[in-house]
């Protein structure tokens, strides 16, 4: 049976990416093929070298029509994107092309928290000063605007009125790596 072939983009440290390197490393119906990053000082480029999958460095240019990136998908015969970190808004095109079948991980609980600008540290930040008790994890497929294609899963963490925006942003993270490769391992069984 030939596997499901998986592509990553990210675009900073990459340490959900590393997670689904280890998660689908010996696995029998699903692999990582490779790495797209805008960013070519990104930490993901390191961690893709260490288990041996071949990355791509396209600058912001590239992702405004999507072209050469979907020539490469579809040379290496992509059937799924994960968005691990990435930060520009996917082209429409490549939306089209890959109809729910790109993933992405908000740091947050959506509707809440989301859209344009909230990215990174700012999502913590915005639910320390809303004086949130929980925040979370959100799963989605990606459409045409940022955050707001269909939810697939979803996790809570607890908040103390003491803890910061890094400090919320660690528990986020714990959940994300936990969660994201196994939805994601999920999601692309149920297509074979
Ligand atoms: C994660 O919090 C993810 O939800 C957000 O960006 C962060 C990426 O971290 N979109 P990393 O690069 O996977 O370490």
């Amino acid at each position: 049976m030939t596997k499901k072939r998986l592509s990553i983009f990210a675009s900073g440290s990459g340490s959900n990416a590393e997670k689904f390197f280890e998660h689908f490393k010996n696995h029998p119906q699903i692999e990582i093929v490779s790495v797209f990053t805008n960013n070519k000082s990104a930490g993901v480029i390191e961690r893709a070298d260490r288990f041996g999958i071949q990355h791509h460095v396209y600058n912001r240019t590239y992702w405004e029509t999507g072209e050469q990136i979907i020539k490469i998908l579809k040379e290496e015969e992509v059937d799924f994107i994960v968005l691990a970190g990435f930060m520009l808004l996917i082209p429409e095109k490549l939306v089209k092309e890959f109809s729910d079948k790109i993933f992405n991980i908000h740091p947050a609980l959506l509707p809440k928290f989301g859209g344009q600008g909230m990215y990174g540290s700012n999502v913590h930040k915005a639910v320390k000063a809303a004086g949130e008790t929980e925040s979370g994890l959100t799963i989605h497929f990606v459409n045409e605007h940022y955050d707001e294609g269909k939810i697939i899963f979803q996790e809570k963490c607890q908040l103390e009125p003491t803890d910061s925006a890094e400090d919320i942003a660690t528990k986020v993270l714990k959940l994300e790596h936990k969660n994201y490769p196994k939805v994601v391992e999920q999601e692309v069984l149920k297509s074979i």
